[in-house]
């Protein structure tokens, strides 16, 4: 019988990849996606790990979820996603009436374990790593709007001190070439014209396809052939692996856009050091100064962790002159948080609560005004900007985004979405533009 499915996410980009996934497997199995979780008989919650916050929040939603399974008791429950590979049997004893628990690598078996559950009477735990054989099982994509992720790998190797992913997503697992290929050409057909492709550190993939061996540079060279793909971007790469040869790709295609994601997380080589990134701030700074002698305009964006364990206020002036320097683009920015099981949980932290806050209020203020700073410059330009819909406000608004991530809103009619066009940019607000079509658009 047809059931009606509903999926909550948490966390990442590559959470929103896996859950369209969700989505398409239980559309293939004939399930429809339910406009609310109270009318839905499967609800699914695709979990994040990567700070405490967004792990309790799973457990607050799981608590609101026992008045609907007493009164439904044919609902089912799925917990998928990083907390899910990280606590696996223990949610099912803190939360006995959830019914089926997966992990990132096991999403595309939701279906089989649903119906063991009901075959069985027992609830069903699968979190194993059964390497990239969920691209295997996954069918062809429904998507059909004009920008789309794309994962390229899976895992992480880097196992940085911090960090729980390499524990819940397992290690780098490169997706084949063709795999790859083959969803960005659907994509394309369906009207996608941009793509993003994921992983936890893209620029460390590797495939060997015919004998061949194939990079990551390689791989955007190939992703930008696809016949109607126009922009080709990608999150997150990593410091380490940024090779030269990666560098050199951003002077010969062209569709790769002046922006980059590229996290730092400290401006400390002593902390650094203690995270493990692998990288001092000089060969950081480094990879942006030959980045920008290939694209003066380039945008950096990134990632920040405040308050590590041990972090000194030199430290953190040491993050703030490296911001400075480097005057990062708008950019994300936590006070780190504690993860059980990783190296730097044992590690002493005697920063009061109240010094982190500050530092980190002192970094979000100047990572804000720096954006605004790149967004003003923007106004008086030409954008290409890829009307991805309707604007949030507005009648006969439309939506679209710059090369460099700006929300543009704009007045014209709906035959532009899905494509990119040229605006004048007229007006820079705090966190979108304003422009109008040129004339040479029509
Ligand atoms: N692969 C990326 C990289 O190059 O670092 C990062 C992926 S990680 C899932 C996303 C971000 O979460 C990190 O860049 C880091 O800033 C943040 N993060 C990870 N663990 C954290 C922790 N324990 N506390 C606070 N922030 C954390
Ligand atoms: Fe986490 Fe470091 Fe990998 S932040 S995802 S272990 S690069």
């Amino acid at each position: 019988m047809e059931k009606k499915f509903f999926i909550r996410t948490f966390g990442c980009q590559m959470n929103e990849y896996d859950s369209e996934k969700i989505a398409d497997i239980m559309t293939a199995t004939g399930d429809t996606p339910s406009a609310s979780i109270e009318d839905a008989d499967i609800v699914v919650f695709n979990t994040c790990s990567v700070r405490e916050k967004a792990q309790e929040k799973l457990f607050s939603d799981l608590g609101r979820m026992r008045p609907l399974k007493e009164k439904n008791p044919n609902l089912m429950i799925g917990v998928g996603g990083c907390v899910a590979s990280q606590e696996g049997e223990a949610i099912i004893k803190r939360v006995p009436y959830v019914d089926v628990v997966f992990g990132p690598q096991t999403l595309h078996r939701l279906p089989q374990l649903l119906r063991a559950r009901e075959s069985s009477g027992r609830a069903q735990v699968d979190i194993t790593f059964p390497e990239i054989e969920k691209f295997d099982h996954l069918p062809a994509t429904s998507n059909d709007a004009a920008t789309a992720f794309v994962s390229v790998m899976e895992g992480c190797s880097k196992y940085c001190s911090f960090c729980v992913v390499p524990y819940t997503r397992g290690e780098e697992v490169s997706r084949p070439l063709d795999s790859v290929l083959t969803e960005i050409i659907q994509l394309a057909e369906n009207g996608c014209r941009e793509v993003t492709l994921l992983g936890q550190n893209v620029n460390a993939y590797r495939v060997t396809t015919d004998g061949v061996l194939v990079d990551f540079a390689d791989l955007l060279a190939a992703v930008s052939e696809v016949p109607g793909i126009e922009r080709v971007r990608f999150t997150t790469s990593h410091p380490v692996e940024f090779s030269q040869r990666l560098i050199d790709a951003y002077a010969y295609l062209p569709k790769l856009p002046d922006y980059l994601h590229l996290p730092v997380q400290s401006g400390s080589d002593q902390i650094l050091a203690r995270m493990k990134r692998g990288y001092t701030t000089l060969e950081y700074k480094s990879i942006i100064r030959r980045l920008r002698q290939v694209r003066p305009q380039m945008l950096i964006s990134s990632d920040f962790i405040i308050g590590f364990p041990g972090e000194s206020d030199a430290d953190f002036d040491k993050t703030m002159q490296l911001v400075a320097q480097i005057k990062f683009d708008f950019s994300f920015s936590f006070i780190y948080s504690q993860r059980p099981g990783t190296p730097a949980a044992s590690f002493a932290d005697d920063t009061p609560t109240a010094v982190k806050k500050e530092r980190l209020t002192q970094l979000q203020q100047v990572l804000e005004a720096n954006g605004k700073q790149y967004s003003e410059a923007m106004v008086g330009n030409i954008e290409e900007v890829l009307v991805t819909g309707h604007a949030k406000r507005g009648k006969h608004m439309l939506q679209g985004r710059s090369a460099n991530t700006r929300v543009v809103n704009f007045a014209a009619d709906e035959k532009w979405i899905g494509k990119i066009v040229p605006l004048s940019i007229t007006e820079a607000t705090p966190h979108s533009l304003r422009g109008e079509i040129v004339d040479s658009a029509y």
